[in-house]
């Protein structure tokens, strides 16, 4: 074990990754196939997002399950009807580019760097598993990750404490073993109630959320993470 290792760091086996966000920069779909939407783009994008989240909690709370790739379609569907575009086809093209996120820039060299330090790779994530494994493929990075976590398995979506149990069922690792890594304020803290140390990635200089979860670490990148761990 290396001896600069932060204390709260001390016991991590695995590094469990969100997908969305996190690893995949979701705004990239409208980036690279949106131009039709022109001064519109940066607004349904966020709208389309923001719907897609709420439709998460939403059928939670209701009890009826629809994968993330029926609740990403209906986000998208509501978004671009808020602003007026009924083009099918632009709907279409834009979901098929979620299947194919761009990755963010530091994501594969952090990926490479815990893998060579022998720490355990994983995502757990909203996504279905076929969006997942395309994404991680299309992003090359399907050699760098043990395994790939949907909360298809568990039918119901984060931050319901059941989803963050399947990294345990899963890896066969302990919650303090865990750190848990997410851009998404509100995961962020779901995981650190459920007992995992978790390094909030602060890409959009955010407000933490008030909810319980003391997080670990707030970082800005994937890769101020290594250092933390010890490893560079
Ligand atoms: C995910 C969502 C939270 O990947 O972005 O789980």
């Amino acid at each position: 074990m290396p001896i600069d290792r932060l204390p709260e760091y001390a016991s991590i086996k695995a590094c469990v990754f969100d997908a969305y966000g996190t690893l995949f920069d979701v705004h990239s779909a409208v980036r690279n196939g949106g131009q039709a939407l022109g001064d519109k783009a940066d607004a349904v994008s966020d709208l389309w997002r923001q719907k897609q989240l709420e439709y998460t909690w939403l059928r939670s709370l209701m009890g009826v399950h629809a994968d993330f790739w029926q609740v990403t379609s209906d986000g998208l569907d509501f978004a671009l009807s808020s602003h007026g575009v009924t083009d099918s086809n632009l709907h279409e093209r834009l979901m098929n580019l979620y299947l194919q996120l761009d990755a963010y820039e530091e994501v594969k060299s952090t990926l490479q760097t815990l893998k060579a330090n022998g720490l355990q790779t994983a995502i757990l994530s909203n996504g279905s598993p076929r969006m997942l494994e395309a994404a991680v493929e299309s992003a090359g990075l399907d050699r760098l990750l043990d395994a790939s976590l949907s909360v298809e398995e568990v039918g119901i979506y984060k931050p319901d404490p059941r989803v963050y149990q399947l990294t345990l069922d899963r890896l066969g690792v302990k919650k303090q073993e865990v750190c848990f890594l997410s851009s998404n304020g509100w995961d962020a803290k779901g995981a650190a109630h459920f007992g995992f140390r978790v390094a909030w990635i602060n890409r959009f200089n955010r407000e933490v959320e008030r909810l319980p979860g003391d997080l670990a670490t707030v970082i800005h990148r994937l890769d101020d993470l290594p250092p933390l761990l010890g490893i560079a």
